[in-house]
């Protein structure tokens, strides 16, 4: 046979699901493992989905999704971030984030062109700058730093081939937000160089120390900003499958002509919900942001008494603690903490160099869950005592 695809060849599957996969197939595991919301989909938006289906809504919708919703989202965003979007041609509804991130990279990029993005970041971006015929390049972020992405840092690794910068503010894997000064830098050095940004803002809600700055509100972001955003964290939607692309008509046109020939639309009956979820929804956003912040406090300070040294995230539902001191690195650490304490956890290495050294803990999960996995981790960093663990029987099958 001929060998499939090469840059699909060399893509390692995604570490995240590796120990999703590994703990679903444990008993009496904690998992603190995948980013996803707790909550179910608020009724109101649930009934909506059902009497759609009732109702026979179970055909195509426009390629660019139903006008009322692109409406709804140019509207919203308007209330919560002054934007302007012209709901019939900047705004195209997308099946996720996950979609409209790979629209985005294929309609900007040419085979070879460079695109920035900090380290660590989610696990989907530098595959999916692979598959568009891209070429990621890391910019490091640091703890020291509360992964603040330094923009001369990253005017330096700025060439000739360099298109974009894919951002995500609050970030996956570390809970990070920017000043809106140093957005402000950022978006000046792409002006200066003449860059796209790729802005995945799935997370704007769950922003607990500084309210939102959305990228394309900045002077002089609309014009080269795709901005990204979906249901699936701040609605608890993740399973519908729902998200938008917003920014300049071209870059919309062109991820639609991508969209029409390979999605045709995202799915009708989850669009009816989102209509649902944007219209009517904004009690239960508030309800769910509220506890997750209490959450993030709870669980922060139990990282800490338990041995873990944890900056406070100040956004989305991870928190990002050092487990530098332990000599493991963050893949034994998560292994040995799963085979012996039961804990599912993802070794900071899945989200670049930078995220060595640490381990991504989702705290989208019950207070009780969260108390049992800190005195669980306190347990286990205890016998850890400060010695390497012998690796011996630590190690997952
Ligand atoms: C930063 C980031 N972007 C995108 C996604 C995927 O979002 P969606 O469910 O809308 O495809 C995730 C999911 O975890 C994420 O963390």
């Amino acid at each position: 046979m001929k060998p499939l695809n090469e840059v699909v060849q060399n893509t390692p599957p995604s570490g995240i699901r590796r120990f999703f996969d590994i703990a679903q197939s444990m008993e009496g595991v904690i998992s603190l493992g995948v980013g996803e919301p707790d909550y179910v989909t608020p009724w109101r938006v649930r009934e909506s989905g059902i009497w759609s289906l009732e109702h026979g809504y179970t055909t195509y919708t426009s390629n660019a999704g139903l006008l009322e919703l692109r409406q709804a989202i140019s509207k919203k965003l308007n209330s919560l971030y002054q934007l302007d979007y012209d709901p019939d041609k900047q705004i195209l509804i997308t099946v996720g984030v996950s979609e409209g991130l790979d629209l985005a990279l294929r309609a900007l990029l040419n085979q070879g062109d460079e695109v920035i993005v900090p380290d660590p970041c989610y696990v989907s971006y530098v595959p999916c700058i692979q598959f568009a015929g891209g070429v990621p390049v890391r910019v490091p972020s640091y703890s020291e730093e509360e992964f603040r992405l330094d923009p001369e840092r990253m005017e330096r690794a700025i060439t000739s081939k360099t298109k974009a910068i894919l951002l995500c503010y609050p970030a996956n894997p570390t809970g990070a937000t920017q000043t809106r000064e140093n957005l402000r830098k950022i978006v000046t050095v792409a002006a200066a160089h003449d860059l796209y940004l790729i802005s995945d803002e799935i997370y704007d809600r769950l922003s607990f120390t500084r309210p939102h700055t959305s990228i394309p509100a900045l002077t002089g972001a609309w014009d080269r900003t795709v901005l990204l955003n979906g249901f699936s964290k701040a609605y608890a939607m993740t399973g519908w499958r729902i998200g938008y692309a917003c920014g300049p008509s071209p870059i919309i046109e062109a991820m639609t002509k991508i969209h029409q020939y390979t999605m045709l639309c995202a799915s009708h009956l989850a669009q009816r919900a989102a209509l649902e979820a944007i219209n009517g929804g904004e009690e239960d956003v508030q309800a769910m942001v509220a506890d997750y912040d209490r959450r993030r406090r709870y669980f922060v300070r139990g990282l800490n008494s338990a041995g873990l040294d944890c900056q406070e995230p100040s956004g989305a539902f991870y928190a990002f603690p050092s487990i530098r001191h332990t000599g493991l690195s963050s893949l034994e650490y998560a292994e040995a903490l799963l085979m012996k304490e039961r804990v599912a956890v993802v070794p900071g290495n899945a989200f670049g160099d930078c995220g060595e050294g640490h381990i991504r803990c989702s705290y989208a999960t019950s207070l009780d869950n969260l108390e049992e996995a800190i005195d669980r981790i306190r347990r286990f960093n205890d016998q850890l005592g400060g010695h390497r663990l012998e690796k011996t029987g630590a190690a997952l099958p």
